[in-house]
């Protein structure tokens, strides 16, 4: 693998919108072919339409991060169009935060399913190339909830605690196939993701918090300077805010 962007083989998980809509127009605009999984087909074939009428190379793959099949499938994909994985970006997320007392287990278990199992199948998918590869890098989306606890986002932190744990896992694990891990801690960054709270009163409240949001273009630059790393340099983790944001 080389120490820059250019040329190389790109997954991302959760393309369709925010952080890693960002981040496949940065990634591409470096020359990185990218392969873009999400539920709404509409926009990520219209995101790839795109990258590809700029000269880029981009596919879409229709993909439920809850079904390891379609998640093996967007990797695959990828592997058989240029030959290798050289990134997988487990970015898909959602974030219905509500107190427990409201017993909303409906979004407990999406947020489980997507948040931690999701990130599970990408690994599962990735890795088997990316050992057999001996080079590869894996990048899950954690946040900074998956650092710090506060009432109302008790299962949302969980699971990106969940991610973290997983990251620090693989990282020991993967070290004999010279294979990096990161994992990328965000703070509040605008995207779609307070329209996922299903609470009105917690949505108004994430509204606000939200009021100071950066750009997800933060996000994507933090990907480009880990993957842009030196192959002997293994960025493990990255914590960033908005300046103004306290939590
Ligand atoms: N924005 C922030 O402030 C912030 C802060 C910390 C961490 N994060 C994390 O960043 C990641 C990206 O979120 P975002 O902020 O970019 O929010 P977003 O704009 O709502 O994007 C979420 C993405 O996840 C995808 N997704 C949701 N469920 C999916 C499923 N079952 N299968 C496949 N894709 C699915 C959505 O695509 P489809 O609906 O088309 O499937 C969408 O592309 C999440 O893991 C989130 O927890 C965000």
């Amino acid at each position: 693998m080389s120490n820059d962007v250019e040329g190389k083989v790109v997954v991302i998980t959760g393309a369709s919108s925010g952080l890693g809509e960002a981040t496949a127009r940065l990634l591409s605009s470096q020359s990185a072919s990218v392969v873009l999984g999400a539920r709404r087909v509409n926009r990520i074939q219209s995101l790839a339409d795109e990258l590809t009428g700029s000269g880029g190379k981009a596919i879409a793959v229709p993909t439920d991060v809850t079904h390891y099949d379609q998640v093996k499938r967007l990797v695959d994909t990828a592997v058989q169009a240029y030959g290798r994985i050289d990134v997988m970006i487990n970015n898909a997320g959602l974030m219905p935060q509500s107190p427990l007392e409201r017993l909303k287990i409906d979004d407990w278990n999406r947020m489980i399913d997507v948040n931690i199992k999701g990130v599970l199948y990408g690994i599962a998918a990735a890795l088997p190339y990316m050992k057999q590869q001996k080079a590869g890098h894996i990048i899950n989306v954690s946040s900074v909830a998956g650092h710090k606890v506060r009432p109302g986002g008790a299962v949302y932190a969980a699971t990106k605690h969940a991610v973290l744990a997983l990251s620090e896992g693989l990282r020991q694990e993967v070290k004999p196939y010279n294979i990096r891990t990161t994992v990328i801690s965000p703070g509040a960054v605008a995207t779609e993701l307070p329209n996922s709270v299903t609470e009105p009163d917690i949505a108004e409240n994430i509204r606000k918090i939200y009021e100071i949001a950066i750009p997800a273009e933060s996000f994507a630059r933090a990907v480009v300077f880990a993957i842009s790393q030196p192959v002997d340099v293994d960025v493990n983790e990255i914590v960033f805010r908005p300046t103004r944001q306290e939590f």
